[in-house]
């Protein structure tokens, strides 16, 4: 017998055309008090947080428009009021959307709900067990350059390779490798982090790395991309995050299952077009119920300075989709 529903479907970004959020919970109301369950408030926190991000690119254009339109004519001061309203209203829209990021308790209450969400049997204890088994199939060369290996030498050089260099970009608590630290090397790095573990950094304040020590041989960015609110920058924290790997290091990317597979922007042929842009290959990929998981290895002789461009291109047109994209510039 089929198993009731007990909480309404959400999409987890804008209908087309449209500038509000998809929840039924409008951020006109934000103080008011509701009983949501950890994926409603996970679900409403990205539909708010892209909502801002929204308004704060609509912000950023009305003033550039102004600053060229203020050039052509200083004494126009019809004009600079006009705009001057518009970011007004804007800006009352986007304390209205903050507000109702904080009554939903902020960062920190969705990565609450993240790690009530990701405990070791569901999300991120079955993110992380699928890389080490893939981990343990494909051995990344070394920092002293050994090269790549065919899979036939594979138990021969994984015993080469003793230990395993990981960053763990967006890790919340900073315990997903830590069986493995017999062989894995991890550091965790968070915005917000929950665990004396983690760092605190922003990926895309990291310095680049200025030598061979500041590489490593795999990147996680486990449900981190769809956390960026920008299309634009979602492409550009996966170009910077091949720059922290070794030759034929490896990127671990996991998405929410509607970012693949319910987008009008995005399929998985998508994702392969974007990775090899980037200068990557998709050595695997895998779809449980709510996530999908990508391996990437960086390839080498890809040059970036004449990197090819994706840009946000309709490819699974339909009203019950979301808007998750990603370009790469
Ligand atoms: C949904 S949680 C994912 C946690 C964990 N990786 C998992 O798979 O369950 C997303 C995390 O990414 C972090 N994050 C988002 N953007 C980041 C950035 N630019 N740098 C570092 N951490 C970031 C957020 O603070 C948040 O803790």
């Amino acid at each position: 017998m089929k198993r009731k529903r007990t909480h309404p479907r959400r999409p987890i970004t804008f209908t087309v055309g449209s500038s509000a959020p998809t929840t039924n919970n409008s951020p006109s109301s934000p103080t008011k008090k509701r009983k949501l369950s950890t994926t409603q408030r996970i679900n409403e926190f990205h539909a708010l947080t892209k909502r801002l991000a929204h308004i704060q690119k609509q912000i950023q254009s009305t003033n550039q428009s102004q600053g060229q339109l203020n050039n052509h004519d200083d004494n126009n001061e019809e004009t600079s009021i006009s705009h001057g309203t518009t970011n007004g209203t804007l800006e009352d829209e986007a304390a209205r959307v903050k507000e109702a990021i904080e009554a939903l308790g902020g960062l920190h209450a969705y990565q609450r709900a993240s790690l009530k969400g990701g405990d070791e049997s569901k999300g991120r204890g079955a993110c992380g067990k699928w890389l080490v088994g893939m981990l343990n199939k494909y051995v990344v060369p070394s920092r002293d350059g050994m090269g790549s290996r065919k899979s036939e030498e594979k138990e021969e050089s994984a015993k080469k390779v003793d230990r395993l260099k990981l960053l763990d970009i967006g890790a919340l608590n900073g315990a997903t490798y830590a069986k493995q630290r017999a062989w894995i090397d991890a550091e965790y790095v968070d915005l917000n982090p929950q665990h004396a573990n983690v760092i605190r950094q922003d990926f895309f304040e990291r310095p680049l790395p200025r030598n061979k020590a500041d590489l490593f041989d795999v990147l996680c960015l486990s449900l981190v991309v769809n956390f960026v609110d920008d299309p634009e920058r979602r492409g550009i924290m996966l170009m910077r995050a091949r720059q922290f790997l070794v030759p034929s290091g490896l990127l671990f990317i996991v998405l929410p299952l509607p970012c693949t597979k319910n987008s009008r922007y995005m399929t998985h042929e998508r994702i392969v077009e974007i990775c090899k842009a980037i200068g990557f290959e998709e050595i695997e990929f895998h779809f449980t119920k709510r996530l999908s998981y990508h391996l990437w290895r960086r390839v080498e002789g890809h040059n970036t300075k004449k990197a090819v461009s994706v840009e946000k291109k309709m490819v699974n047109p339909g009203a019950a989709r979301n808007n998750f994209s990603i370009i790469v510039k």
